[in-house]
């Protein structure tokens, strides 16, 4: 954690105190102040406890999800699957009937060259298929977030690579993660990484403020960008890096919903949602 008389964060050489720290005066209150500049809901402890147990409940169903995708399972069985865990848990799946045309199903299941909101069907996973899971309840009012990759029997280099360049990517932009960090350093670190591995970053969807609604702001891009926004406690948002093997251009099915790459190579995703605290930051999904 960096505190005031460390160097600043943006390598000016000046202490943190004397470049970047924040400074608003103390009768200046936050919760405004990003509600009126940028639209961001600072949320209460009370908010903050419900996206607790919203997260808690996504991390639990997309966990008990990946473990059923196996060969011959088919994306619709893992769908209806995880519907009913939504329902057992008296929470409702935020994709289903979400936006237009409305989303059909309960999660997104996302195959090999399909980047994101992939739509579940009849077809049996095959030996060396890969897909991203992604799970979104609504409990009590609020949305968790959250999506992870599953490997289905051994899968090739190139599969295995975009796997782990995308969590890595994940894991490295939440390491640095606390208050005053300008949002685009999140984009910073997954865009420097994927480059260095030989992959690239998909700009067509980004990552999202949520919790009080399903897709809040701020826009959290994955790629490159000067968004200056400071972080500040009480944000939680996602972050959801789209990796590709090959281009990063992303073409949408007839369906309006299901993104594939271009060049047909793979595609990975993981994500989580996070919520900044004073002093960093805490993972809601994990
Ligand atoms: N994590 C995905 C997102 O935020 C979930 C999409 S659900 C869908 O976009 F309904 F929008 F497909
Ligand atoms: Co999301």
């Amino acid at each position: 954690m960096i505190s005031r008389n460390d160097p600043c964060w943006c390598k000016s050489g000046q202490k943190w105190k004397k470049c970047h720290y924040p400074t608003l005066p103390p009768e200046v209150n936050l919760t405004e102040v990003y509600f009126k500049k940028y639209g961001i809901l600072l949320k209460t402890k009370e908010q903050i406890e419900g996206i607790r147990r919203a997260c808690l409940l996504a991390k639990e169903i997309l966990q008990k999800t990946c473990a059923m995708a196996k060969v011959g399972v088919t994306t619709n069985e893992l769908n209806a699957y995880a519907h009913q865990l939504h329902i057992d848990a008296k929470a409702k799946p935020a994709p289903l009937g979400y936006g237009n045309p409305p989303y059909p199903k309960s999660i997104c299941t996302s195959l090999n060259d399909v980047i994101c909101h992939g739509i579940p069907n009849d077809i049996p996973l095959q030996e060396g298929d890969f897909l991203n899971i992604d799970v979104s309840p609504i409990l009590g009012g609020y949305y968790g977030d959250c999506s992870a990759m599953v490997a289905v029997g051994p899968i090739d280099n190139e599969k295995q690579k975009v796997m782990d360049v995308s969590y890595q990517c994940l894991m490295r932009a939440i390491a640095e993660l606390k208050p005053g960090l300008p949002l685009c350093k999140i984009g910073e670190i997954i865009a420097s990484y994927a480059e260095l591995h030989g992959c690239s970053v998909v700009h067509q969807f980004v990552g999202h403020g949520v919790g009080v609604r399903f897709h809040e702001p701020p826009e959290v891009p994955h790629h490159y960008n000067r968004i200056a926004t400071p972080l500040a406690p009480g944000m939680t948002f996602t972050i959801e890096p789209m990796i590709n093997a090959g281009a990063p251009e992303a073409t949408i099915d007839p369906n309006q919903w299901t993104a594939r790459t271009i060049d047909g190579k793979p595609s990975a995703q993981y994500e989580h949602t996070v919520l900044i605290t004073e002093t960093g930051y805490e993972v809601l999904t994990l």
